[in-house]
């Protein structure tokens, strides 16, 4: 696997499952929040220092999905995930964030989250390290 890729049906769900109907996705499936606020994936990363945090992600509907995105419980922002046009077509959405054990993403609102495929952890900032 791709070094700094963590997949998402690897990851911790509060609310949501993993399923495999939708094609396109990395690893062996893609996680299906609940629609409703609060559901949520976390994942356990073992990278440190400020990081570009890439989502994959697909979302067929007409309407962006947003999701706080925390790291060990501390906000650190919001990500509004837009249309990808159909569930089988999966695009990526990042922000920078400093790690951190614990990525979390929550859903902000009735219609959950986005179908979630993987989150890549990008190389140190200033540092050109590569992921580990
Ligand atoms: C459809 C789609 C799911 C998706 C859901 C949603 O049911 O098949 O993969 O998660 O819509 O709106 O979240």
């Amino acid at each position: 696997p791709r070094p700094g890729r963590y997949e998402a049906e690897q990851a911790r769900i509060t609310q949501g499952a993993v399923e495999s109907n939708h094609a396109g996705f990395s690893g062996t499936g893609f996680v299906n929040l609940d629609n409703v606020p609060g559901s949520a994936l976390e994942f356990t990363v073992v990278e440190t220092g400020t990081r570009d945090l890439t989502f994959g992600y697909a979302n067929g509907t007409a309407a962006v999905r947003s999701m706080e995105v925390s790291v060990d419980d501390v906000r650190v922002g919001t990500l509004d995930f837009p249309p990808t046009g159909a569930w089988t077509t999966w695009r990526t959405l990042s922000l920078r964030a400093t790690l951190g054990s614990r990525v979390r993403l929550v859903s902000l609102s009735a219609e959950g989250g986005p179908n979630l495929d993987y989150l890549d952890v990008g190389a140190a900032a200033g540092t050109g390290d590569q992921a580990e």
